[in-house]
């Protein structure tokens, strides 16, 4: 049977799971087939597109029977879009398998034996939960089948969105997405219009020419203040067209109450600039959590998902099981939101971050919320946190660090401090078994508790509790 399986074969197959990553898995006599979309339970046809020694990839070609995990996507876009992969399938089902995943990822890489997962929390919001979306324009955006027989003229090829599903040079338009909410969508749309009629080219990442690159929208939940980031090369005379789309933006969206104008000549396709400008409003917005707010910057990192963070900084606080009295690190503390969210349970906090903006937002979070007990240092982590050490050994350490996980250094640092506890908030299972792996000489992992921050994408949050060994 398995002879069968060879590049542009069309076979039968039996979804079995949702694999690590995303795809869907299934098995003929044994060998693994990834399917690019598919819903476990289903049985489909699927074309091979590629084998390897241990594996094959194949593209669904139609369903055969239907899987009761199935729910019909709500999203025009989705299946072309990058945003979502899992849209298709039930809430319940997607938390499942992520709970699977992180059990695997804990087990296999860090070797942690049989592990007892708490029961998943999940996403207080599955649509429109997204406090932060990026988009991209293009001079050539990604044309659907039905387009493709059409005659586009050039000033429609103009696009701003998403990226094409496993395609990061390719810009699908997007009219609205089900992740943001409604008026983000329909501030991407009229900045879209604008763009594309103001007489300045998309941003060619072929040449490097053009001037509009990135916009990046991103609202508190709890206040309904929106900040705009819109990113553009440094093309001369400019600003006079910027000043314009400012102006008419605010009169349109109310909800705007920050725009700025940031200048990236960097070939590197990230929203991000070399310098800012504020056109309008405080340069920040206000969040909500719980009774705290939190003054957010365009460069400050704050969890994507504003409700179900609330959840995760509970399960945080949960898992540490303060009573008081303990010193802790808040290790790549963004904003200072963990620290300054658990401040009132403890005797005190050092936050440590890279990104001084973020570090300013957390010293003005500080302020604004009146707690006394925190402190917040600026600079790479793997250089500073000697300088934590100064004031003594922590009790709890705290560590959220981005998805590549802690750096080696790190990891040395804290089996050098050694706190009674370390908890480790992780948006990688991959990357946290890694760092989990070099704790475990001196750590016991106890609870472990996933928390669903990314609903219809194969991420996940996860929060895990090491014990220092007695
Ligand atoms: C996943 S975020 C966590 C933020 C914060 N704990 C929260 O809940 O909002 C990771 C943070 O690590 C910061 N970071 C990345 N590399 C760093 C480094 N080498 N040293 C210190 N901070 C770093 C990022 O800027 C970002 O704010």
């Amino acid at each position: 049977m398995v002879e069968r399986i060879a590049k542009g074969a069309e076979i039968e197959l039996q979804v079995d799971k949702l694999a690590f990553g995303g795809k869907a898995l299934s098995r003929m006599d044994g060998f693994v087939v990834f399917l690019d979309r598919a819903v476990p339970g289903q049985t489909v046809k699927a074309r091979i597109a590629k084998k390897k020694k241990n594996y094959a990839e194949a593209r669904v070609l139609e369903t055969i029977s239907q899987s009761p995990a199935y729910r019909p996507a709500v999203c025009p876009h989705f299946g072309v879009c990058g945003g979502c992969f899992w849209q298709d399938i039930a809430y319940e089902e997607q938390l499942f398998w992520k709970k699977a995943h992180i059990a695997e990822c804990l087990e296999h890489i860090a070797r942690a034996g049989e592990i007892e997962t708490g029961a998943i929390i999940a996403s207080p919001e599955v649509f429109h939960y997204r406090n932060k979306m990026e988009f991209t324009f293009s001079d050539r955006r990604w044309l659907l089948p039905e387009e493709l027989e059409q005659d586009v003229e050039q000033q429609s090829l103009f696009g701003l969105g998403l990226h094409v599903r496993g395609l990061f040079d390719k810009v699908l338009n997007i009219d609205t997405c089900f992740l943001q909410s409604p008026d983000a969508s329909g501030i991407l749309r009229e900045v879209r219009q604008w763009a594309k009629t103001s007489g300045l080219p998309a941003y060619r990442v072929r040449t490097h020419e053009g001037f509009w690159r990135f916009l990046v929208i991103r609202e508190a939940k709890s206040t309904g203040q929106m900040l705009l980031h819109l990113i553009t090369s440094g093309t001369p005379r400019a600003e006079a067209t910027i000043d314009r789309l400012a102006e008419h933006l605010r009169s349109r969206f109310p909800r705007i109450t920050t725009f700025l104008h940031s200048i990236s000549d960097k070939k590197s396709q990230v929203a991000l600039g070399d310098s800012s400008r504020v056109l309008f409003g405080p340069g920040y917005i206000e969040e909500k959590l719980g009774e705290l707010r939190f003054r957010i910057s365009a460069h400050s990192f704050f969890q994507t998902n504003t409700r179900a963070a609330l959840e995760l900084y509970e399960t945080i606080a949960r898992l540490a099981a303060f009573d008081g009295s303990e010193k802790v690190w808040d290790l790549y503390c963004g904003t200072g939101s963990i620290g300054l969210y658990i401040a009132s349970r403890v005797k005190n906090v050092i936050g440590i971050e890279l990104v001084e903006e973020a570090v300013r937002d957390a010293r003005e979070n500080c302020l604004i919320n009146d707690i006394g007990n925190c402190t917040f240092l600026g600079g790479d982590l793997k250089n500073v946190i000697g300088k934590a050490s100064e004031s003594g050994r922590p009790d709890v350490v705290i560590v959220d660090p981005p998805r590549a996980g802690m750096h080696p250094k790190v990891v040395g640092s804290l089996l050098e401090t050694l706190p009674e506890r370390i908890i480790a908030v992780s948006c990688n299972p991959a990357s946290l078994a890694r760092d989990a792996a070099l704790l475990l000489d001196a750590y016991d992992m106890g609870q472990v508790q996933p928390v669903d921050l990314f609903p219809h994408t194969p991420h996940l949050e996860c929060v895990v509790r090491f014990d220092r060994k007695k």
